[in-house]
């Protein structure tokens, strides 16, 4: 049985713990600083599976030293948004618990993959990788996956199309520079700047981007986490069951997109090894240029980090 270790037993931990219990037959070891919490929740998921095919087991607990010999790792631990606070607000918070979790893996599970899910995530995944020394191919930030998920969903409910002949993806970073990408995505055969009336695609753009945002502004006192938690779940499976799937992650980029030495939103093939390549898609010259642009956003924010945490 594969072994994940999920660092966080918040709504989107505990949420994605569920998911992959259910999804599959895995070890989860769940990780909180409030050990009841962990213990508790890992409990009551694990015995929530006794009406299910699943011969998931969980065990929850404050000690790190869970991660040891996992095959995965999921890093959810931090402190959500607040309304009015943007990802970026969160980084001086939540840095230095990222950095601690990403030397304990290292030291730990060395062999695991990494998956960053804490905001602002294509920061956080940059901090995580260099403090844990991971190889590039072996970590990767949560973000267009569930970007996506919020841009099919608002497509889907202007859609004159059934949501099998719309192909979309939302690249970039997780914040304001989201890339959308309107030129590319395919509703029927034809792209959506063709497809969609301007001012409605134009409002299904800014809902996306906004997507976070509105759900905190509703909850007031957190963040979304079904849809997070079911976007790193579908990460997760695909990287354990080796699908090869390609989707939206914050990957590493070595000159691929013209953009190197950062994590950013591209779309990535996704095995057992991790990130197996990075595809290229073909962009419009403004797809590429918004890419470019959320690239030098995310590079000013890491040069911005104090040295000390890496
Ligand atoms: C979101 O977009 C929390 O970043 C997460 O909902």
């Amino acid at each position: 049985m594969d072994k994940v270790t999920i660092f966080g037993a918040g709504h989107v931990g505990a949420t994605t713990a569920f998911y992959l219990a259910l999804s599959s037959s895995v070890e989860v070891a769940l990780v909180d600083v409030e050990e009841g919490r962990a213990r508790g929740l890992a409990l009551d998921i694990e015995q929530s599976l006794q009406y299910t095919d699943s011969c998931s087991r969980l065990e929850g607990g404050a000690d790190p030293g869970a991660v040891a010999d996992s095959d995965m790792v999921i890093i959810t631990a931090g402190h959500p948004r607040l309304p009015g606070m943007s990802r970026s607000d969160l980084t001086s918070r939540n840095a230095p618990i990222v950095t601690s979790i990403a030397r304990e893996t290292a030291r730990s599970a060395p062999g695991a993959v990494v998956v960053v899910v804490t905001n602002p995530v294509d920061e956080m995944t940059y901090l995580a990788w260099k403090a844990g020394s991971f190889p590039e191919r072996k970590i990767m930030g949560m973000a267009g996956v569930l970007d996506t998920s919020r841009f099919f969903c608002f497509l889907n409910r202007i859609a004159s199309r059934p949501a099998s002949d719309v192909e979309a993806m939302v690249l970039g970073t997780h914040g304001d520079d989201m890339v959308p990408l309107v030129d590319w995505s395919r509703s029927g055969g034809e792209s959506l700047s063709e497809s969609v009336e301007p001012d409605t695609l134009a409002e299904v753009v800014e809902r996306t981007r906004g997507g976070g945002a509105e759900i905190v502004s509703h909850l007031k006192s957190g963040s979304a986490y079904f849809a997070p938690a079911v976007s790193v779940g579908v990460m997760a499976m695909a990287i354990l069951t080796d699908t090869g799937d390609v989707l939206p992650v914050s990957a590493f980029l070595g000159g691929e997109y013209g953009i190197s030495g950062l994590f950013l939103g591209v779309p990535a093939r996704l095995g057992r090894g991790g990130v197996a390549e990075v595809v290229e898609f073909s962009l419009s010259d403004g797809e590429r240029r918004m890419l470019g642009r959320a690239a030098e956003g995310v590079r000013k924010r890491v040069s911005d980090l104090p040295d000390g945490l890496f």
